[in-house]
């Protein structure tokens, strides 16, 4: 696995680690910076903060936090991650941009009525919930918005600033958790909204976490911003489901030496995500990271097709369907079928705090770039990361120490 992303000192663009003197200094470190700094605050910036994914981090942050639930799906609070200077969940504060206007608790109720919050929840953190909405900012560009890109990337740059500073924040972290765009057209003339934030928060300082398949940080366009400006970036879609199963099927199959002779896979869901990916152009962005799992561990991506249905009655439960046709011994033809029925949101949101939370870790540390290490987490990583399930773990272990030897 080749490791991208480098100490800030580093002059020979060899991978190293900060010592005691190379560390950037931040409020942290650094004991005689006044009480606030004894308590060191991180924000979580969501780009998309009044969709049913960051409203169920945010609720779910609020319940584990206040402990109403156990933290079940986060990966950080699990034993591997003790000890690795990952910011204290109670040293949290969220805030976003979104372009839908409904307040998060009104948000919250709506996820609560159809199961995908328990009962009674949005009413428990009622106030987590009010404090987020209020740091929430108008996203953008609403169709008919006359600025330029320049002028949106300065407004949203100018929004994260205001918040790190407001709050005082040690640093904030921004994942982008919108809806999915269809693949930008490398002829137009205008960035995609994922690439307008991601540039506004690379210009802010902001470490950048794209847990959609919008192009984000990796449009072409800021590539150069994104090599100069001095901060960790991780990317992109979450593996909540139908890819995390094949990440750990598909190398099983190669290891096992049967042969693939076609993998096809249906989704259904509702909801937000649902409607958006209805786009065949959003749900082409979405499949592009879906295969790449199989042509990574296989050798060679295998017949069959994956389709993604938008069902308005399934909500945010999706039913992903995987069959996998194969041979074994003498030609033996075989058959596995998996059916992954799963509520997404549950899914997803512990994966977004558990980002938002080794990202900032790894900003502390000094490390930038790429981080190919948080593979573990996507359908799409990093350039150098392995799509085995199983190899990402201990890359992500290795990861881990690493984050404890600088903690
Ligand atoms: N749930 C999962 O398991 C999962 C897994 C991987 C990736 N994702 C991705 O996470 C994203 C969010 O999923 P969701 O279910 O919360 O969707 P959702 O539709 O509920 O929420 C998306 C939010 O983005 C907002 N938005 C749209 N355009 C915007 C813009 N230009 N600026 C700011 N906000 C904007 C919408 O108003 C909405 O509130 C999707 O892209 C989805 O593909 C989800």
């Amino acid at each position: 696995m080749t490791t991208d992303h480098h100490d800030r000192s580093s002059s020979s663009g060899a991978p190293r680690r900060p010592t005691a003197s190379t560390r950037p200094t931040s409020p942290d470190r650094d004991p005689a910076h006044g009480p606030a700094a004894r308590e060191p605050r991180t924000g979580i910036w969501l780009i998309g903060a009044r969709g049913s994914v960051a409203t169920t981090a945010v609720a779910g942050w609020a319940a584990i936090t206040a402990g109403l639930h156990p933290p079940t799906g986060m990966v950080t609070e699990t034993a591997p991650f003790a000890g690795c200077g990952l910011p204290p969940l109670a040293a949290l504060v969220f805030g976003g941009h979104d372009t839908a206007d409904c307040p998060l608790p009104k948000r919250a109720e709506a996820l609560a009525a159809t199961g995908v919050l328990p009962h009674g929840l949005p009413a428990a953190v009622h106030a987590e919930l009010t404090a987020a909405d209020a740091a929430i900012r108008p996203g953008g560009p609403h169709p008919g918005d006359r600025r330029t890109d320049g002028e949106l990337i300065d407004a949203f740059a100018a929004d994260l600033t205001a918040f790190t500073t407001d709050h005082g924040l040690t640093r904030t972290v921004v994942v982008n958790v919108a809806s999915t765009e269809p693949v930008p057209d490398p002829a137009g003339d205008r960035l995609p909204p994922s690439s307008l934030y991601a540039a506004a928060a690379l210009r802010a300082g902001c470490p950048y976490v794209d847990f959609t398949p919008s192009a984000g940080a990796r449009h072409p366009a800021l590539t150069d911003l994104a090599a100069r400006c001095g901060l960790p970036y991780a990317g992109r879609d979450g593996k909540t489901g139908q890819t995390l199963l094949r990440s750990v099927l598909a190398p099983m199959f190669h290891q096992r030496a049967l042969a693939v002779r076609a993998w096809s896979g249906t989704n259904l869901l509702g909801g937000g995500d649902g409607a958006s990916l209805a786009d065949p152009a959003a749900a082409a962005a979405k499949n592009a990271g879906k295969a790449r799992v199989l042509a990574d561990t296989l050798g060679e991506l295998p017949d069959g097709e994956l389709h993604i249905d938008n069902v308005p009655a399934l909500g945010d439960w999706k039913t992903a369907w995987d069959h996998v046709a194969f041979e074994g011994f003498l030609g033996s033809r075989m058959v596995l079928q998996t059916i992954w029925q799963g509520c997404d949101s549950a899914l997803a949101a512990p994966l977004v705090l558990d980002l938002a939370r080794l990202v900032a870790a790894a900003h502390a540390a000094g490390l930038f770039g790429p981080l190919p290490e948080l593979g573990f987490f996507f359908k799409d990583p990093d350039p150098g990361a392995s799509s085995s399930l199983a190899d990402q773990w201990q890359e992500l272990l290795a990861f881990a120490d690493r984050l404890r030897e600088e903690a």
